[in-house]
């Protein structure tokens, strides 16, 4: 089945034992394609993400110059344009990717080219005042054109950039990068200091090409080589897989009491690996094995046990949210399934996600017969829930509320209907046959 379903049945169902290897991380995928689009020479990317989102960032940069080759399978070539950014002649349309729009952002604010970026409908209602703010101060030129204020399309006329120190009043990875990879095109050095740990993959990369970057604590300095830019080397690149894609199979086998799952080749950055935390708290059973040369890589990854289990109910919040942020839809879903109550706090960010997550993870729980609370940062569930099924469920455009409710469909009694399912090729075009691989039905209504 394609990802282009706008409305599916699923049917419920999970085998006792499975195996999966989810598709390309999504997060590298694209830091990878913006970073290699500009080197002197080709690279080649495994495991790469063939998603929408990362796709449509491959997509802009093809336009500002560089020659993409989609191989077989998950491989990518990407011939850089050798940090002669090209200036496009349509507007860089990122789709659903507000990690491709916000990154793209940063780094052509201080490059030699005039561009206008813009996206689907829900990118267009996403702020984009929390990048052009630090941007601005740099000495970036953007104009926000989105007919909601704040929002994209925007407009960027590249212009000579100066560092700066940035205290960050938002924990996002997004807002960090974004001003990195301008601090890259800057005079001097740029600092980004972070309220609370968030994904580090720029930081990573940006180390693993030979840039310089720094981190002292809460700290992250580049150093900025004026309007030229960085000269990036090519290479070849092995993505690992995308955990945030592998928690909705985490999620269902640590909720199905006795379930066994091995989840193959999935990133493990300690950045992004709170769900795992979470779920033993809650009673699952989970073993990390690091791939042999796994940790001496770039990016950490290895392979998952997982030993599903009755769960109890437990409180996420704090410096832990940012790191399993993209994992709070299937935390959710999980929470109806665990004994007692499940508390998600100090996550308002959800709110300006793909969609509203917090009103559409609260709205499909109701439908569903959970009970569940909406908070202005958070939400709380009280299961376990028998769930009858027969429910009509809404992603609201949203590809992890389409997955995550999906994977509530599968502890029902009776199929759920599951609506506007498109978006799920955006981070995972082969998830609903991996649904089925691991017992559940779907069927294209
Ligand atoms: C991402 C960072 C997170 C995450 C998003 C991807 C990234 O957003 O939710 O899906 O690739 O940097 P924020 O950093 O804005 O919270």
């Amino acid at each position: 089945m394609t990802g282009a379903v706008a409305t599916v049945a699923v049917t419920p169902g999970l085998a006792r034992d499975g195996e999966v290897t989810p598709p390309g991380d999504k997060s590298i995928s694209q830091r990878l394609g913006l970073l290699l689009a500009l080197a002197g020479g080709r690279s080649v990317l495994t495991g790469f993400l063939r998603g929408e989102d990362a796709m449509a960032t491959l997509g802009a940069m093809g336009a500002l110059g560089a020659r993409v080759h989609v191989e077989r399978g998950d491989t990518v070539a990407i011939d850089g344009n050798a940090g002669r950014l090209m200036t496009p002649v349509r507007p860089l349309d990122l789709g659903n990717s507000g990690t491709g729009l916000r990154l793209l952002t940063g780094l052509l604010a201080g490059g030699a080219v005039e561009a206008v970026l813009t996206g689907d409908a829900s990118l267009q209602t996403r702020p984009m005042t929390r990048i052009c703010d630090p941007l601005e101060r740099m000495g970036a030129d953007i104009e926000l054109r989105g007919e909601k204020p704040g929002c994209a399309p925007l407009r960027i006329r590249g212009r000579p950039l100066h560092g700066i120190r940035y205290e960050m009043p938002v924990a996002s990875a997004q807002v960090k990068s974004a001003v990195l990879l301008a601090g890259l095109y800057a005079e001097g050095d740029t600092t980004v200091v972070e309220p609370a740990p968030t994904r580090d993959h720029t930081e990573r990369l940006l180390r693993a090409l030979g840039l310089p970057v720094r981190v002292e604590g809460p700290a992250v300095t580049v150093r900025g080589f004026g309007s030229r830019g960085p000269r990036v080397r090519a290479d070849r690149w092995a993505v690992p897989g995308d955990l945030s894609s592998a928690a909705f199979w985490i999620g269902a086998a640590a909720a199905r009491e006795g379930m066994r799952l091995r989840v193959r080749n999935v990133g493990l950055n300690p950045r992004r690996t709170a769900l795992l935390d979470v779920l033993r708290r809650m009673g699952a059973g989970i073993d990390v094995e690091p791939a042999a040369d796994g940790e001496a890589d770039w990016e950490p990854r290895g392979d998952l046990r997982v030993t599903g289990a009755r769960l109890r109910g437990t409180e996420v919040g704090g410096a832990e949210v940012p790191n399993l942020i993209d994992e709070l839809p299937i935390l959710a879903v999980v929470g109806a399934l665990a004994e007692g109550e499940t508390r998600i706090r100090d996550a308002a960010e959800l709110r300006v996600k793909e969609s509203d997550r917090i009103a559409a993870l609260c709205a499909n729980l109701r439908a569903a017969g959970v009970d569940a609370e909406e908070h202005p940062d958070g939400l709380s569930v009280r299961g376990p829930t028998r769930l009858a099924g027969d429910a009509v469920l809404r992603s609201r455009g949203d590809h992890r509320v389409a997955m995550a409710f999906a994977v509530l469909a599968l502890f029902a009694r009776r199929p759920s209907v599951i609506e506007d399912v498109a978006c799920v090729a955006t981070s995972y075009p082969g998830f609903w046959t991996d649904l089925a691989r691991l017992g559940g039905g779907v069927e294209r209504l």
